[in-house]
């Protein structure tokens, strides 16, 4: 049976802790946690949690506990990670465009460090040499992902080192000695066909031979997870039986290490944003239910066109009827367009699914609205793991002259 909280458990934690609210879920992550581990066991495989997804301490040290690696994308989360308990081994730093000062600050913190551009190669190895290994982030020019937005191995993408400047990688390398230990790619998020990793296997089995103390090939992450009813997740085991094929065979490469880098995957499905309904309003062109929220707590509708499924947990039996589901911010923020969702009164809970990854995260205080709450749920008892934002939280930092 998959983990899900029940709407009574949802109901409880909103008239808890108010609405908006953040409610996460521990046991779902375990489900998924252990939905790789168990696939790919026996391989030589590491998880890295992608934490840029869901980075509150106490879901990192959930995942901690759980006994997975994180991947960071900021020197602050490589902070957050060593604060969750991570130590430097199991933290990689997957850095995107950042100013040398960061790599320089992460190497003395001791993670591991994937590079991204031939600027920061050349620097690095000037100021380290041999001394260090580093990682290189490569950009495959694989299109792949669920749009543009969120595909990043592309020939226009701004991330990793583009393939086709393995020259000036090489060169690099060899000038300064620099020992590449690891090899990364990640072409996109909501990746459904295993066979992307496999084309992305390919391109890092070309280059392989180029780098003798190579340990580890990064595949990323991108791990398709459902938003719809009816979508599938990616198939995780036809994932580890095509990955593991790919390196068995491979002479070099069977005896490295494969890492990837899930986020949604471990966190998207464990995370619920329950909002309560402040104005019904029927015009002509739809009935909107204006909700306490907007692009400000859950911004994936609008960034992304991502579907959330909604439901009105107040009015389960409630006759089904079409609604817009909008927020309340003084900008276009509408969650959903003529969903049929049982009948919305005002006051009832709507609840957005799928709101772990890439929801509180990204939220803002625009509107100087105030961030939500959070709440984790654990062993069947709700923690309040962040208190919603208070006036004077918008006011800190703020120097009035
Ligand atoms: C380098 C890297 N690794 C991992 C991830 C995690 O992706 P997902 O949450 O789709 O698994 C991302 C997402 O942006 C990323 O940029």
């Amino acid at each position: 049976m998959s983990e899900q909280l029940s709407s009574r458990q949802l109901q409880e934690a909103a008239k808890e802790f108010g609405t908006p609210l953040y409610v996460y879920h521990a046991e779902k992550i375990k489900e998924q946690y252990g939905k790789l581990t168990s696939a790919f066991n026996g391989s030589k495989v590491v998880f890295f949690y992608a934490c840029k997804a869901l980075t509150n301490i106490n879901v990192l040290k959930y995942v901690h506990s759980l006994g997975a690696n994180i991947d960071c994308s900021s020197i602050n989360e490589v902070k957050l990670a060593l604060h969750a308990g991570f130590p430097p081994q199991r933290i990689l730093y997957t850095s995107n465009g950042i100013g040398f000062e960061e790599i320089a600050e992460a190497k003395e913190l001791g993670v591991n460090i994937n590079i991204d551009s031939l600027s920061n190669l050349e620097k690095f190895g000037k100021a380290y040499r041999h001394t260090y290994p580093v990682g290189i982030r490569l950009r495959p020019n694989i299109l792949a992902g669920g749009n543009l937005k969120i595909s990043t191995g592309h020939d226009k993408s701004k991330f990793g080192i583009p393939v086709e400047q393995l020259d000036r990688i090489l060169a690099i390398v060899k000038e300064y000695h620099i020992a590449i230990t690891d090899l990364h790619i990640h072409t996109g998020s909501d990746i459904k066909d295993a066979d992307v990793f496999v084309k992305g296997i390919d391109v890092l089995f070309d280059i392989i031979p180029h780098f003798p103390e190579l340990k580890s090939v990064d595949l990323g992450g991108g791990f398709k997870v459902p938003y719809r009813q009816g979508d599938e997740e990616i198939d995780i085991n036809v994932l580890a039986q095509k990955v593991k094929e790919a390196f068995d065979n491979h002479p070099q490469a069977k005896n490295l290490e494969i890492w990837f880098e899930p986020g949604k995957f471990l966190v998207s499905a464990c995370g619920y944003l329950i909002t309560q309904v402040n104005v019904i309003k029927e015009t002509k062109a739809t009935t909107f239910a204006s909700v306490n929220s907007g692009f400000n707590h859950l911004i994936r509708p609008m960034f992304y066109d991502a579907y959330h499924r909604i439901q009105n947990i107040s009015n389960p039996d409630g006759a089904e009827k079409t609604y817009s589901i909008v927020g309340n911010i003084c900008e276009t923020d509408t969650f959903a367009w003529d969903r049929t969702m049982n009948e919305i009164r005002e006051g009832d809970y709507l609840v957005f699914y799928n709101a772990g990854a890439y929801g509180f995260e990204m939220s803002s205080n625009f509107n100087s609205r105030f961030k939500p709450a959070e709440v984790l749920i654990k062993e069947g008892k709700a923690h309040l793991i962040r208190k919603r934002d208070v006036m004077d939280d918008l006011l800190r930092n703020v120097v009035e002259i």
